[in-house]
């Protein structure tokens, strides 16, 4: 297993030292608590030197110039969406479309599927689910006289299969749902979910937003058998900008491009036009050419930590988190998600006492010490728990014991002020 202090030294920004005279952090430094890797997670040296030796050295445009520059900037890159491929379990390369994000992804996703749809279709999503896989769909349904259904929950933060089984029907074209809740950090059963729709229904189109899961566990979209997956760079210690929509083959190789320009068309004179097969069908413009290279850095530092090190030691942490937080607090903290740490991954959102969210967000970041607080882009879900808001802390590998103990005593702190 590894340690987070030597974890610690391959991110710039904890040996960043703040003004002498600063009374907290504005931009990092040793004693910087960062548990808002669910937003984004913080980035390692070598991610930041790709994409500077990118820019500095060979940054060229890509699939175009024909001169050694170009030639190397379109190798590095294309080398990316290999190494991606590989890290999620897909069959083929050119299963992998880059993407700016997991919001563009998703909104991708529902774009190539719109002609396939028809008025009085189904497409169902969840309670849970971030507003990135949740608006794309119900403005998909509105725009095509579609039903838009959302499962809700059970009790222990978890999708309840009996409803969804009940919902899905020979009309249902699309079940779109997270692999990890960005809120309640419940790890969904991606495979047995996707079995189970695909049982009832063989053609529902399954959707899955990964962004909550790829730098946090093993993931294989092959044997989930999903037929899209979309997840950010910026989640796992990549670049923001860049994101990834794979799509099963058998599925790309059916659909027409929603995005028209340079780069992903043979014959634009053509009365038919003709478009370069799947992905770069997809890929119209220039993409963020030096963020993905970095991406495939990203890929590699993870890779050398392990997957199933990152998940365990990830464990480690959310099992400390709950059982201090619970002991310190008592009933006056209040956990939502499942609580049980084996379906829960390292992100847990809470309230305390009468608190509002955000004055334990702010007093805890003069602290040096960051969470997030709010809705979370996920209002169905606050919705359904009657709450307007949680304060969230999520995990990642540079995070400690130290980091929940302190983030702990500035909580008790906060609670007696407020109590005041
Ligand atoms: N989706 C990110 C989060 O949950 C921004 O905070």
């Amino acid at each position: 297993m590894f340690s987070p202090q030597t974890i610690k030294k391959d991110f710039p920004i904890f040996t960043y030292h703040p003004a002498r005279n600063a009374t907290h952090s504005v931009a990092g430094g040793p004693d910087l608590v960062y548990l808002d890797s669910a937003a984004t997670t913080l980035k390692p040296r070598v991610v930041i030197e790709a994409e500077k030796e990118y820019l500095e050295h060979y940054s060229a445009n890509i699939a175009r110039g024909l001169y050694p520059l170009a030639e190397k900037a379109t190798e590095k890159f294309e080398m990316v969406r290999e190494k991606v491929s590989t890290f999620i379990g897909a069959e083929s390369a050119k299963e992998i479309i880059f993407t700016s994000g997991t919001t563009d992804s998703l909104n991708l996703a529902a774009r190539l599927l719109a002609s396939r749809l028809e008025a009085g279709d189904t497409i169902i999503t969840t309670a849970m689910e971030h507003h990135s896989n949740f608006l794309p769909w119900k403005e998909l349904a509105k725009k095509n006289g579609l039903h838009f259904r959302v499962i809700p929950l059970t009790e222990k933060g978890t999708i309840d299969i009996e409803i969804l089984k009940n919902t899905i029907d020979e009309r249902t074209k699309i079940v779109a749902f997270s692999a990890v809740s960005n809120v309640l950090g419940t790890i969904n059963p991606v495979k047995e979910i996707t079995t189970l729709i695909k049982n009832i229904n063989p053609s529902t189109i399954v959707v899955i937003d990964a962004a909550q899961a790829v730098s946090h566990m093993p993931i294989d979209v092959s044997e989930w058998n999903a037929d899209f997956v979309a997840f950010s760079g910026h989640k796992m210690f990549g670049p923001t900008g860049v994101g990834i929509l794979y799509g099963k083959s058998s599925l790309l190789n059916t659909l027409s491009p929603v995005t028209f320009g340079g780069g992903m068309v043979i014959d634009a004179c053509a009365d038919e036009t003709v478009y370069k097969e799947a992905p770069y069908r997809f890929e119209a413009g220039t993409p963020n050419i030096g963020g993905i290279i970095a991406l495939g850095t990203a890929i590699d530092y993870m890779k050398s930590i392990g997957m199933e090190n990152i998940q365990k030691y990830e464990h480690t942490l959310t099992v400390y988190a709950l059982n201090r937080l619970r002991e310190t607090f008592g009933e006056n903290i209040h956990i939502i998600g499942p609580t049980y740490p084996e379906k829960q991954s390292g992100i847990i959102a809470f309230t305390l006492s009468t608190i509002h969210p955000h004055d334990i967000a702010a007093t805890l970041g003069e602290h040096d010490i960051c969470v997030r607080a709010g809705e979370h882009c996920a209002s169905p879900l606050h919705k359904s728990l009657g709450l307007h808001a949680t304060t969230r802390i999520s995990f990642s590998i540079y995070n400690s014991k130290k980091d929940i103990d302190k983030c702990i005593a500035i909580l008790e702190e906060i609670q007696t002020m407020f109590s005041k």
